[in-house]
């Protein structure tokens, strides 16, 4: 693991009204290349506030939040969107795939979106619906998908651009048990091969365990445990 900076907040505040104290409260959090971390907190606590302040879909109050040094919370819309094209993958809960695209898709849709496919792309894309063994299921459309292979699409679509992070909100949390950890395992597999920084928020400590660090947001804070 090189030291590297990926992803740092500094002093980040977060409030919404109707809330009578700030949901982040001067937060602060440095993520190097490569590293694992999880997120833990009761429901409420602030953990998808958290990530798509990460992610720049939401702005904070104050503080500053820089991914591979550039701060996203003064950047203008067009370069904000081309960092998270390039940089980012994010996994949601209910992993949002879009019903009237295949599988394959929705896979290449952030690739697609860059407009330059290439021929290592293509490669890239054999191996990792070779490795979330979705050879065969890659031509359907998410409706005729089981809850695990949506998922499994959903995390192929977050790692085809070999983001330097990935923001993982719950990423496993419609699954079964066995399922989820199968689905989990070949996720931190092809992170671990492309050295991507995870970013898990999970209620489910045996995958939080699977970090290099777990954090818990506690009424505004957080804290390593
Ligand atoms: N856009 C918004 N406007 C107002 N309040 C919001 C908004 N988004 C989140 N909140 C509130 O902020 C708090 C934190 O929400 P958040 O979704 O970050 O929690 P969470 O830790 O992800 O919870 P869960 O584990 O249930 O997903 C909650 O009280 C929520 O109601
Ligand atoms: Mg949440």
């Amino acid at each position: 693991m090189n030291n590297q900076i990926t992803l740092k907040i500094n002093q980040v505040t977060k409030s919404f009204t109707g809330l009578d104290q700030p949901v982040l409260n001067n937060i602060n959090l440095t993520v190097k290349a490569a590293q694992k971390i999880a997120i833990t907190g009761v429901s409420g606590s602030g953990k998808s506030t958290l990530l798509h302040l990460m992610a720049g879909l939401e702005k904070p109050d104050n503080g500053q939040i820089t991914i591979l040094n550039k701060d996203l919370t003064t950047m203008k819309s067009n370069d904000l969107c081309a960092l998270r094209n390039n940089s980012l993958g994010f996994i949601y809960q209910f992993h949002h795939l879009m019903p009237d695209f295949t599988a394959l898709e929705n896979m290449m849709m952030p690739l697609t979106i860059r407009g330059n496919l290439t021929k290592k792309h293509n490669t890239q894309l054999s191996l990792i619906v070779k490795k979330l063994g979705l050879e065969k299921r890659i031509n359907h459309y998410p409706h005729e998908l089981s809850g695990g292979e949506r998922q499994r699409i959903s995390i192929g679509r977050a790692i085809i651009t070999s983001p330097d992070i990935i923001l993982a909100d719950e990423p496993t949390g419609n699954l079964d048990n066995k399922n989820a950890n199968k689905v989990f395992d070949l996720f931190l597999e092809l992170a671990e091969e492309l050295e991507t920084s995870i970013i898990l928020v999970t209620h489910d400590l045996s995958l939080a365990k699977k970090m290099n660090k777990i954090y818990n947001l506690t009424q505004g804070k957080i804290t390593a445990t």
